[in-house]
């Protein structure tokens, strides 16, 4: 089969299945192609509880597809890969956060949408990228205990001085693997780029950057602005489809290491078995379900 031929075949099952294809911005374009909806994380929350379908396929990571769940438990939900985790999501379990809980009884607890089911049970709110500062503004408790990314949570405290982030030790390694150096590098070689950074790159890059938002909102941002040229400090994959989508602007990745490899592990082999239902679903207990979407419902509410 060819490229094509294989992106007809998923396009045929999904209208003969009742199949909705969702894919997060980071996947390959050949899998982006055959998607109903693309979008950041918040995006795909939002649109997971919309979906008329009655089975899901999630390119994208884990705790993605168990989002999926946790808003619509009675659809069949399938990770298109399910090998693809996020490292950020395991940093954390439920254990560990219930012991610092304890510990600061006066702290609301917030936790990234980059966390596992379970965590989301013992917390009061998620966030996601585009979310979390005006989440968190609107919280009325001024300390926050905020997990498990440490250079979200260092810009989100910059944003809101009005309130107290507590931080552990937790991110991305994928964007926290570009340094101030190489950023300062990539600034010099193309001096009339605008730095787009995602805010889970470490503090000093984003101090560097001319515009900090999520992957849509940096995705947005490139498209309409009027400059040519940008340095695109998120997952390389949004500067190959800015490069799509708007031909006539240049888009350099900041670094070849900002690769993910969760999220590059779905391919369009793994999107036609799922949508064929030859994979595993996703099935969580009972109380997590009802923990979890405690958890999520309050940041689709506030956000
Ligand atoms: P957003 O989708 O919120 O931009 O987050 C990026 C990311 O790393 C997802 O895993
Ligand atoms: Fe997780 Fe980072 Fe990959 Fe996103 S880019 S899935 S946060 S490891």
């Amino acid at each position: 089969m060819t490229v094509s031929e294989m992106q007809n075949e998923i396009l045929r099952l999904k209208k003969e299945r009742d199949v909705c294809v969702l894919a997060h911005c980071y996947q390959s374009q050949s899998v982006l192609e055959v998607a109903d909806y693309v979008g950041d994380s918040y995006g795909l929350s939002v649109q997971a509880s919309k979906a008329p379908q009655k089975t899901v396929v999630m390119c994208g990571v884990r705790f993605m597809a168990e989002t999926v769940k946790i808003l619509s438990p009675e659809k069949t939900v399938y990770l298109a890969n399910p090998m693809a985790g996020c490292p950020m999501a395991e940093q954390m379990d439920r254990d560990l956060i219930e012991g610092v809980k304890s510990q600061y009884p006066d702290h609301a607890v917030v936790c990234y949408i980059n966390t596992t089911a379970a965590l989301k049970t013992v917390c009061d709110v998620c966030v996601t990228s585009s979310s979390a500062v005006k989440i968190i503004r609107k919280l009325e408790n001024p300390n926050i205990l905020f997990v498990p990314d440490k250079n979200l949570g260092d810009y989100v405290q910059k944003q809101v001085p009005e309130k107290h982030l507590m931080l552990l030790q937790g991110g991305c390694p994928t964007h926290a693997s570009v340094g101030e150096k190489e950023t300062l590098l990539q600034k010099d070689r193309h001096p009339n780029a605008l730095l787009l950074v995602h805010p889970e790159c470490r503090p000093e890059v984003v101090a560097l950057a001319d515009f900090v938002g999520s992957t849509s909102a940096i995705m947005d941002f490139a498209e309409h602005s009027d400059a040519k040229e940008f340095l695109i400090g998120t997952e390389m994959s949004i500067a190959e489809h800015l490069q799509f989508k708007c031909p006539e602007k240049r888009f350099i990745p900041l670094s070849k290491k900002l690769l993910c490899t969760n999220m590059k592990c779905t391919t369009l082999p793994d999107v036609l078995a799922a949508v064929r239902g030859e994979a595993e679903p996703i099935e969580l207990p009972p109380d997590v379900l009802m923990g979890a979407r405690r958890c999520i419902d309050r940041m689709i509410e506030l956000g």
